[in-house]
Formats: structure tokens, C-alpha cells, sequence
């Protein structure tokens, strides 16, 4: 049976994957087929002695460009039908989500990982391919930003997480906001250094409906807090 997702992957360090995806839930559901991975070397697609990849930028500046027909050559020659194309990219649009679960329906993701300072806007441009950031800091290469992106789709694909987390109270899931605090045993813990530290009473009143409430006001509080951009509109202050 084919896998549920499979992506491509173009990059010049295909022994960079499945690293982190080789492990724990992801891993498992590699090895029971759920979603698989071609890493394709773009270098293999060079066709001059030295095997190069890129070259200097027409108009000058610092830095290298990989170039359109090198990647075209390794995007043609994929073994599995390409579909949506994504270049990992900084100036992308930025990952949430929404992306993801849009990303985790799909049968089939090329991404292509750059490394030096970009690619042949040509490539992108003749191959509709969309750029995607995973955040405003810059990378030396997109395959971490592409196993970022992939972990995040392939914990959504059925058969998955079993009973490890429920999406919809995660945070960015539901309502959109925050995760709330999470306490386990021991009820009571002192550190090292004397301090004693408890667990809020509700948690532990038995009483779901109060539990539910408190919860949903600490999202609240931490979403105001730290992200208050997620916050939905608020009528009174318009
Ligand atoms: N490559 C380098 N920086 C990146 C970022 N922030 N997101 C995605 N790909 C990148």
C-alpha cells in the first residue's frame, strides 16, 4: 500500500534525513509505511566534471545561487509524482498551523532545501513553486526548516500519535489559543535548594467542569501575555 504522504526531498545532504524523523512517534510510523521519503542529491544532476551546483550572482553580491537547470534536471527526474513544490526559504510565507494541516492532505510534497544565498528565481518561477518560512531568523540550509515542516504535517496523518496528545487541545489547534499549564505527580516537589512547590487545588478537586474552566482562563491569560496577536479582535476596543 503506498504511504499517506510521501514527500521528496531535493537537497545537496540527503543523509540529513530522516534524522530527528528516524525516532519516536515519526519513526514508527516510517517504518509501519504511514508516510515515506525519496532525498534526492541535487548534485547528481550536475553535468560538468567539478559537479557544480551554483554559481556567482548576475548583478554581483556576496554569496552563491544554486542554479535553474541543475535543480530543473533533479526535479524532472523524481520517481514520484512532485506535487505541491515548496522551496524552504526565509522570505517565505510563514508556516502556522493552518499550513500545516493544509500540507498534511496531500499525497505527495517536493521541498527543496537551498543552501549558499538562494536560488535561480527562474526555477521558482517556471515550476509554480511556493516558498515557505519557518520563522524570522535565517538558516544556513533548509533541511532543518524542512524537517520542521515535515514533523509537523506527519503528526496529523492517521495512526500517527494513537493516544500520545489530542490536537484539538493542543495549542493553535481548537480555539487558537495557548496551551494551557500541565502538572503531574508528585503532588507536592521541593527543589533541590528547599523551595516547595504545589499543584493549583482544582486540578485536583475532581470537579471537570471547574478543571475546564480553569484551563481555558489560563490560555487566555498566557495567550494575552505572550501572543496577543492570536488573540480574535476585541469589540470593545474598536
Ligand atoms: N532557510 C534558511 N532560513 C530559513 C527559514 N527561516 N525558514 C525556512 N527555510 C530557511
Amino acid at each position: 500500500m503506498p504511504a499517506q504522504l510521501h514527500f521528496n526531498l531535493l537537497t545537496l545532504f540527503p543523509e540529513m534525513f530522516p534524522g530527528s524523523l528516524g525516532y519516536s512517534l515519526s519513526g514508527r510510523a516510517l517504518e509501519d509505511g504511514i508516510w515515506s521519503y525519496d532525498a534526492v542529491n541535487i548534485r547528481n544532476f550536475a553535468t560538468d566534471r567539478h559537479k557544480t551546483v551554483d554559481d556567482t550572482p548576475f548583478g554581483g553580491g556576496a554569496g552563491m545561487v544554486m542554479r535553474a537547470d541543475v535543480l530543473e534536471k533533479a526535479l524532472l527526474a523524481l520517481p514520484i509524482e512532485r506535487g505541491r513544490t515548496i522551496y524552504l526559504s526565509p522570505r517565505g510565507k510563514p508556516l502556522n498551523q493552518r499550513i500545516v494541516e493544509d500540507l498534511s492532505q496531500a499525497k505527495n510534497l517536493t521541498l527543496l532545501c537551498g543552501r549558499y544565498e538562494g536560488v535561480d528565481q527562474r526555477f521558482l518561477d517556471a515550476y509554480d513553486i511556493e516558498e515557505i518560512s519557518i520563522g524570522d531568523y535565517v538558516l544556513s540550509g533548509g533541511e532543518p526548516a524542512a524537517l520542521i515542516l515535515m514533523d509537523a504535517c506527519i503528526r496529523l496523518l492517521p495512526g500517527v500519535m494513537g493516544n500520545e496528545t489530542t490536537p484539538d487541545e493542543e495549542s493553535f489547534c481548537g480555539d487558537g489559543l495557548l496551551e494551557y499549564p500541565h502538572y503531574t505527580r508528585p503532588a507536592e516537589w521541593t527543589t533541590a535548594d528547599g523551595r516547595t512547590c504545589t499543584v493549583p487545588d482544582i486540578l485536583r478537586s475532581g470537579d471537570h467542569g471547574k478543571v475546564r474552566a480553569w484551563r481555558h482562563a489560563q490560555s487566555l491569560a498566557l495567550t494575552r501575555e505572550r501572543r496577543p496577536d492570536l488573540l480574535p479582535p476585541d469589540p470593545e476596543n474598536d
